[in-house]
């Protein structure tokens, strides 16, 4: 047997349900409780049916009633993960210590004994109810920030797991390099000693793939290779030839037509591999916004202001007007779990601000990005 008192339509107030078996018990209680909106159950059973669907705030228990006493209804809200967190205050006419132990033992955190004072019922009421918005506003944080702490794990586990890539790459790089050039010496003496046209022809070509191979090697380990932070004479239009011939069988693989319009710029003083490093992410990033359509880049260098100035534009998904301020944030990602660690362009932030220069980003949703970073050229040391 339940009534609900008032609508619960956009009901801001705290509620409470009242369980006693005697209708005028309930109907004393209320009256102290204006303000709240409040439940009514005259058994256990409804009080548990109660408590499990409208979630209230607090309980307000008698002790002795008929089918379910009091004491096992608190323990079996206790022992239901819907009812448990719901603070019970026990309110009897038994006023001994033996009763109030019972009561605090099944989980209540409280006892009140009739006759109710009113002003008493509230305050207390009151002072139970803050606690309890304190502790459920700290269990909300404390699990913002733990689902905060394991999303941070998972992206640093797959940092690291990047770098160990990295790692390997090189070392794998290291053990194809004399192997291969072992064979291209081989190569070019047959090649040399060969009489007919055609074979010549053929290990021409067999040389020039090994060549090719070895100099995709170099950039390899180039890349791999932990930062030297030396600062020197940096020729950023071959360090975007080196990048875009290490990613061409990415470009190829994908349908992605790349077109540079590198002009003479002059030599940058910088750290050479973290420029490098600058330019493969954002060719990267142009490569993954284009994942599902063939598409087009276009890098050009060009020397404006005392600036070496690098331009990479895409046809891809582009950037939502709300992501645009995020995209260089550490962490920020939009790529599926585990495609993208969301460091790439905090990096890249990183080194041309380290270099004195600036990177920013234009885009459209649809319609493809452009970054532009500028480097100034500073006098050589
Ligand atoms: N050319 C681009 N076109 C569209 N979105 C881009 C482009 N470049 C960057 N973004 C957006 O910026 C986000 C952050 O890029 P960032 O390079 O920092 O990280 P990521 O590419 O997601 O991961 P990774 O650490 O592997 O580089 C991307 O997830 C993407 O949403
Ligand atoms: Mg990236």
């Amino acid at each position: 047997m339940v009534q609900k008192r008032q609508k619960e339509g956009g009901d801001k107030r705290k509620s409470i349900l009242l369980v006693d078996d005697l209708v005028s018990n309930v109907k004393l209680l209320a009256r102290h409780l204006d303000g709240y909106r409040l439940y009514f159950a005259l058994d256990g059973a409804t009080a548990l049916a109660v408590a499990q669907e409208s979630q209230p705030d607090m309980i307000l228990l008698d002790v002795m009633m008929p089918d379910i006493d009091g004491y096992e209804l608190c323990r079996r809200l206790k022992q239901n993960p819907k009812t448990k967190k719901i603070p019970v205050v026990f309110v009897t006419a038994k006023n001994q210590e033996d009763d109030e132990e019972m009561g605090l033992q099944v989980g209540a955190i409280d006892f009140i004994t009739k006759p109710v004072n009113g002003a008493i019922l509230r305050a207390r009421i009151a002072n139970h109810l803050e606690l309890k918005e304190h502790r459920d506003n700290l269990v909300g944080l404390l699990s913002d920030k733990s689902n905060e702490l394991d999303a941070t794990y998972g992206q640093l586990l797959h940092a690291e797991k990047l770098s160990t890539l990295g790692k390997l790459t090189s070392s794998i790089s290291h053990e194809f390099s004399s192997p291969l050039f072992g064979m291209e010496q081989i190569l070019t003496t047959f090649h040399d000693e060969e009489e007919g046209a055609e074979k010549k022809h053929m290990l021409a070509v067999c040389i020039d793939e090994c060549r090719r191979l070895r100099e995709l090697i170099r950039s390899m380990q180039n890349f791999g290779r932990p930062t030297s932070s030396h600062m020197g004479p940096t020729d950023l239009n071959q360090v975007i030839v080196d990048v875009l011939r290490l990613c061409g069988k990415t470009f190829e693989k994908n349908n992605i037509l790349v077109e540079r319009n590198l002009q003479k710029v002059p030599l940058l003083n910088a750290v050479e591999d973290q420029m490098k490093q600058v330019v493969f992410n954002l060719v990267t990033n142009a490569c993954d916004a284009m994942e599902n359509n063939s598409g087009r880049v276009f890098v050009s260098t060009s020397f404006v202001k005392g600036h070496v100035v690098f331009t990479i534009t895409d046809n891809g998904c582009g950037i939502e007007p709300a992501d645009i301020q995020a995209v260089f944030a550490p962490f920020f990602t939009t790529k599926q779990e585990g495609r993208g660690t969301g460091l790439g362009l905090s990096i890249c932030y990183g080194i041309v601000t380290t270099h004195k220069g600036s990177i920013e980003v234009r885009s459209k949703p649809g319609a493809g990005a452009t970054f532009v970073v500028r480097i100034p050229v500073m006098e050589q040391k």
